[in-house]
């Protein structure tokens, strides 16, 4: 049996790979919106498993897996056997024989991994702790679609070093572009824990003004991720200056765009004027997940296809 390719973290593909992804994504996106039926992956099926609440994720993958075709299934901690401390190999083993592809959203990385070490079926990261690579996927094939080429362009991450922004620093590398963070003291990014080779794509900046300074692009995300929420009144007095406000807008280049994965608080990282205002795309942003995810599931299952 040929060893199947995952998606647990972005690097898991190569730059050549992830642009051959981004090409699909813009093809069936297109046929998308013009109704045409592409069904390359009928009769397959992917399971969803979800041991955190999601909108996005969950609504991008069963549509889209529905798009090309194919069915999705459902399944959380709550009324599965998950929950009740079926050892994660064993549920692999399971569901990847029941199945053509899975995606998960859990906590650890290492979960997902030994996940994946025991599927007969590619596996997809839906977010850990550590990453959420179908996000940056969407997020860079959107500021592609809006400005062009990502390489040599500069992005500012404004508040907490979390999943999202460790895979903006992985991407920082793969494509050539630099990340500048801003987080609050007590909050740094740790390089080994982002998965980092080198240092080379990304500055810290104690004033997220600094950071934000000729930025082509500008994103944020909650201040308390899913898993943290123990922390959340710390958190909320420990974030209080790292919101992006029209301010940190003003200081990116005039034609940055702003970013965020959603949810949103407005009012917390993000200021209601930015959000909704003329700079922010993240409305595009989040129907790209359901774009570039297809396009992902069909690499992972039919390799390069193109036509
Ligand atoms: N951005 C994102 O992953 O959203 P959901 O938590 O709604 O899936
Ligand atoms: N960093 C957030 C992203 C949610 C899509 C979290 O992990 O909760």
């Amino acid at each position: 049996m040929v060893a199947p390719r995952h998606f647990l973290q972005l690097k898991d593909l190569s730059r050549g790979e992830l642009d051959h992804v981004f090409e699909r994504t813009r093809s069936i996106k297109e046929r998308f919106k013009a109704y045409q039926r592409y069904w390359p992956l009928q009769d397959r099926t992917l399971v969803m498993i979800f041991e955190k609440a999601s909108t996005r994720t969950r609504l991008s993958f069963e549509a889209g897996m529905q798009q090309l075709g194919g069915s999705a299934i459902y399944l959380n901690t709550r009324d599965s056997q998950l929950g009740r401390g079926e050892p994660v190999e064993d549920a692999a083993q399971v569901i990847s024989r029941m199945s053509d592809i899975v995606m998960i959203r859990t906590f650890e990385q290492e979960i997902i991994e030994r996940f994946a070490s025991h599927s007969r079926v590619p596996v997809i990261n839906g977010l850990t702790n550590e990453y959420h690579p179908c996000q940056i996927l969407a997020d860079i094939f959107t500021y592609i679609e809006k400005r062009g080429p990502i390489q040599g362009r500069t992005v500012a991450w404004i508040g907490d070093s979390n999943n999202v922004c460790n895979t903006w620093l992985q991407a920082a590398e793969i494509f050539d572009f630099n990340v500048r963070v801003s987080t609050p003291p007590g909050y740094e990014v740790e390089a080994e824990r982002a998965g980092l080779y080198g240092t080379d794509h990304f500055e810290q900046f104690a004033d997220p003004m600094d950071a934000a300074h000729g930025a082509d692009l500008v994103t944020t995300d909650v201040w308390t991720s899913m898993g943290f929420e123990a922390e959340n009144e710390e958190r909320l007095r420990d974030f209080a200056d790292w919101q992006v406000d029209a301010d940190m807008m003003s200081a990116a280049r005039p034609d940055a765009v702003f970013m965020h994965c959603l949810p949103a608080h407005r009012g917390e990282e993000v200021a209601a004027a930015v959000i909704d205002g003329e700079q922010s795309v993240v409305w595009d942003e989040a129907e790209n997940r359901l774009h570039a995810q297809k396009a992902l599931m069909e690499f992972l299952l039919l390799g390069r296809v193109n036509d």
